[in-house]
């Protein structure tokens, strides 16, 4: 894939502060990108000359950061070809961020599966699957149970929903993907939340849109700046619910008075998981023409792979158009497992909120007690600490984490052009234990970095 010098540019951001050569710190940079996933292994970068003019810097800068970056195995060159990101043959396995069994996953927010619910779930549709045999099986907008379930889940919340208002998908992944296919062309403009869940900025590049960061400030988010970038906007894509990464949710008040110009996709998939007091009310309540997703994968487990839109019945036609292409429905059997668990209201489920809220004051704790520089506000719902650092350390310490036992995921992962390098996002799903000395972990990174030690490890997956 062709990557632009535009969009290298931006994901560079303020490159050119810090100390030594300019063609080092450029060097550094790439490699950094390379190593937390944000170039991925085959991109094929701008040439010499494109990159220098967007970075506003000589050819001779760039030329050398780039004979530095083929030296250590970064970029493989060909005469008259664009030079492609790569990774150094000697990469040890090990070295490699989710290879080791004994790593700590600090770069997935996500549940394991609750054993007993889902077991007795999959019964359940395992005595009702015959009913579907019969019918042919490929269905773009999901089987009626789970239609009906999942409208029955928004009209319980006072949201009055039709099942022929909801199309299931693989996933609320997929469902956005769905929609950015659906109602995004190439250079359209698409405000987002910013710092927002990684996979939704890819999910916009790869339909060659614009992304419009609109920021999230600690009390929360700005209407004004939100409906004045919506006037220049094809779309919004808003996670107002225990948003991903900051945990923070979208005061009722901004929510009654929200305006948008543009069609606005909002995110619901943490909605189940208020650590404190009542979930949000839908979103759609206040704006009626949102287009929501949502999913089981927090509130129950991701390896369902269910998600669903709720939109219009021609928007949902539009959206089975541009599903076709990719994909022709989605598996029966975890669909009538999913109506199950939303019949029987098992995706609120108060003990495992208890647990998370736990293991969220367990992963504080353990912040105070060894990285007390580190600030990390207690989010009201989520799974996910949004922390900061006193300096842009976030690449590096994401690079080097795993010689010290856990993978974290960087901030500017969750945002564009170079922003929160002072940013690591940290879930707390695992066990307090498990947290404690992941923390522990990272407080050894950094200091490893403070003694000038640098990272090789390719970045983690996300979710
Ligand atoms: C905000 C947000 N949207 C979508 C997803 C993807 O959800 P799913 O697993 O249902 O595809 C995630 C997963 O982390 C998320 O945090």
């Amino acid at each position: 894939m062709k990557v632009s010098s535009h969009t290298v540019a931006g994901m560079l951001g303020r490159w050119q502060e810090g100390p030594g050569p300019a063609h080092r710190r450029l060097s550094d940079r790439l490699r950094l990108l390379v190593l937390d996933g944000r170039l991925s292994l085959g991109a094929a970068l701008p040439s010499e000359r494109d990159l220098a003019a967007a970075l506003d810097t000589s050819r001779t800068t760039v030329g050398a950061a780039y004979r530095t970056l083929v030296e250590h195995g970064y970029l493989a060159t060909r005469s008259r070809a664009r030079a492609t990101v790569r990774l150094p043959d000697d990469t040890p396995a090990e070295r490699r961020a989710d290879a080791s069994p004994e790593t700590l996953d600090l770069s997935l927010a996500a549940p394991t599966a609750p054993v007993e619910i889902l077991h007795a779930a999959f019964a359940t549709a395992l005595e009702q699957l015959p009913r579907h045999f019969e019918r042919r099986g490929y269905d773009r907008y999901g089987i009626t149970e789970l239609r009906e379930a999942v409208a029955d889940w928004y009209r319980r919340r006072g949201l009055p929903t039709a099942p022929d208002h909801i199309m299931i998908t693989n996933g609320a992944q997929h469902a956005l993907a769905v929609l950015a296919r659906t109602l995004v062309s190439p250079r359209d403009r698409v405000v987002i939340d910013h710092p927002t869940y990684p996979h939704a900025i890819r999910t916009f590049l790869d339909v060659r849109a614009r992304p419009l960061p609109v920021a999230l400030t600690p009390s929360g988010w700005d209407a004004a700046q939100l409906g004045e970038a919506a006037r220049s906007a094809r779309l919004a894509y808003l996670i107002p619910d225990f948003h991903n990464p900051t945990g923070t949710s979208m005061s009722a008040s901004v929510r009654r008075g929200l305006r948008l110009a543009c069609p606005t996709v909002v995110d619901e998939t943490m909605t189940d998981l208020a650590l404190e007091g009542a979930s949000p009310e839908p979103f759609a309540l206040h704006m009626p023409t949102a287009i929501s997703i949502g999913s089981v994968s927090k509130s129950v487990w991701g390896g369902l792979r269910i998600g669903w839109i709720r939109a219009t019945p021609s928007l949902l036609e539009r959206a089975e158009q541009a599903r076709l292409t990719t994909d022709l429905g989605t598996p029966v059997i975890e669909q009538l497992a999913t109506a199950a668990l939303l019949n029987n209201r098992q995706t609120h489920r108060p003990e495992a909120l208890r647990q998370l809220a736990e293991r969220r004051d367990a992963l504080r704790r353990a912040l105070a007690e060894h990285l007390p520089h580190v600030h990390a506000p207690r989010p009201p719902g989520g799974m996910t600490l949004w922390a900061t650092f006193p300096d842009p350390v976030s690449s590096r310490l994401a690079a080097i984490a795993p010689e010290h036992g856990v993978t974290i995921a960087a901030g500017p992962r969750f945002g564009i052009g170079g922003a929160f390098e002072r940013n690591v996002r940290l879930p707390y799903t695992l066990p307090p234990d498990q947290l404690t000395r992941a923390v522990r972990s990272l407080a050894e990174a950094e200091r490893a970095l403070t003694r000038g030690a640098t990272g090789t490890h390719t970045p983690a997956p996300i979710a």
